[in-house]
């Protein structure tokens, strides 16, 4: 089934409580393939659950991903515990803690047998990390976090996330060789996620005067982190580390990334879904999969309708991009002083667009992948523009981690 328009909607709604979250499974799927299409050398992808935080759709993705497709990145401990308990294995919690409670259920997933890793990048994480290992009698894998900011002007500017204080091959074998004198913990891979490529859209309409900024600092950047991933990932080898992976990427570089022979999987959850900040990407080619759909309850003046709900804003650098956009029917357009409302969301038509009646519906995107499902508790699936299934998000599991 092509790419749905606001009629389909309407027919697929039909019944349905609004507002409504919806995911076109044939959509995934396709976004699914196209992915898959991008790994390249025997690379694996990993899913970021962030992203999807829905385990009835982490499940259909990894099941059409096939063999290629391995392990979660989770983004806590007690998410991984929970999607374990779902039956998912191979569980990186990407985000570090040195909270012993939430360490003593990672443990206890090792302890049970399951295979569970967690991002280090300090001797503090590394303590707690073994002390969680020795109290369940295990050994707890730990993975190093790269930093592979773009820091010109040595070191002076600094283009990319503030995370991992480790910067160098010489950073990632000190902490190394703290983790080998740290009995319950060992080393088991390095991350390095290269967040001002990928989490940087280099085609985004609301500030168009920066896209050939954007794209200019990503072809500068691109070929530092691989020199950088390569180089650390020889110097840890040569010290006698064993590297089961290395993880790097997002949905904005996998195809970037996926060139690099030292990495192992690529990391990849947003582009799934495709929520409408991964529209402004050069070269990504992937379609919109989630939607929701608000009513329309009032109209106020010719040419404006409001509908119920719609405040769904997402989080990062705080701008127009991270509102959801009218999707359908198209050329709506928000009211500037209110934007995307708490309980209501105030639009205005396009002057010879598609009417709209009190008790339509009116279908946005979100900005991002995986807050939606905070906003819902279920979504409600269609396959072939019919409604395939109802399945709880995390939100309505009662799953709330962060
Ligand atoms: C460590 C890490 N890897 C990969 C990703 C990419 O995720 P996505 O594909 O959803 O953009 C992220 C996102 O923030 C991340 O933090």
């Amino acid at each position: 089934m092509p790419a749905m328009d606001w009629t389909d909607f309407c027919v697929a709604l039909q019944g349905e409580r609004l507002p409504a979250a919806l995911v076109d499974l044939d959509a995934l799927d396709r976004n699914v393939d196209r992915l898959k299409d991008r790994l390249t050398g025997g690379k694996t992808l990993r899913i970021a659950s962030k992203s999807v935080r829905h385990v009835g759709l982490l499940r259909r993705i990894l099941a059409r991903g096939g063999p290629s497709f391995q392990g979660l990145m989770c983004y806590c401990v007690d998410e991984a515990v929970a999607l374990a308990g779902e039956g998912f294995d191979d569980l990186l919690v990407a985000y570090p803690t040195v909270q012993a409670i939430a360490l003593d259920g990672l443990a206890g997933l090792a302890a049970s047998g399951r295979t569970v890793s967690v991002v280090v990048d300090c001797a503090a994480h590394v303590e707690a990390l073994g002390a969680a290992g020795r109290r369940a009698g295990v050994s707890l894998a730990a993975v190093l976090e790269l930093d592979v900011s773009y820091r010109p002007l040595g070191g002076r500017a600094h283009l990319g996330v503030r995370r991992s204080p480790l910067r160098s091959a010489t950073d990632c074998i000190a902490l190394a060789r703290l983790v080998a004198r740290v009995p319950g913990a060992h080393v088991a891979g390095l991350m390095a996620y290269e967040a001002h490529i990928a989490g940087l859209p280099d085609r985004n309409p609301f500030s168009p005067r920066m896209n050939p900024v954007r794209r200019a600092l990503k072809r500068r950047a691109m070929p530092a982190v691989a020199r950088l991933r390569g180089e650390v990932v020889a110097a840890l080898r040569a010290d006698g580390v064993r590297l089961d992976r290395v993880n790097g990427g997002g949905t904005g570089s996998v195809h970037h990334t996926t060139r690099e022979e030292v990495v192992t999987e690529v990391t990849a959850g947003s582009g799934f879904l495709c929520p409408h900040l991964f529209d402004y990407y050069a070269d990504l080619g992937l379609e919109p999969a989630a939607f929701f759909a608000l009513e329309v309850c009032r109209a106020s003046d010719p040419g404006y309708v409001t509908c119920a709900g719609g405040g769904y804003v997402a989080s990062g650098e705080p701008g127009w991009d991270r509102v959801p956009i009218p999707y359908a029917p198209p050329g709506l357009r928000y009211v500037p002083m209110e934007g995307a409302g708490e309980v209501q969301t105030p639009l205005r038509l396009r002057a010879g667009g598609q009417p709209l009646a009190v008790g339509d519906p009116v279908i946005f995107r979100h900005a991002k992948a995986g807050e939606l499902a905070e906003r819902f508790a279920r979504y409600v699936l269609l396959r072939g523009g019919a409604v395939e299934g109802v399945e709880p998000t995390y939100r309505g599991r009662g799953w709330c981690f962060l």
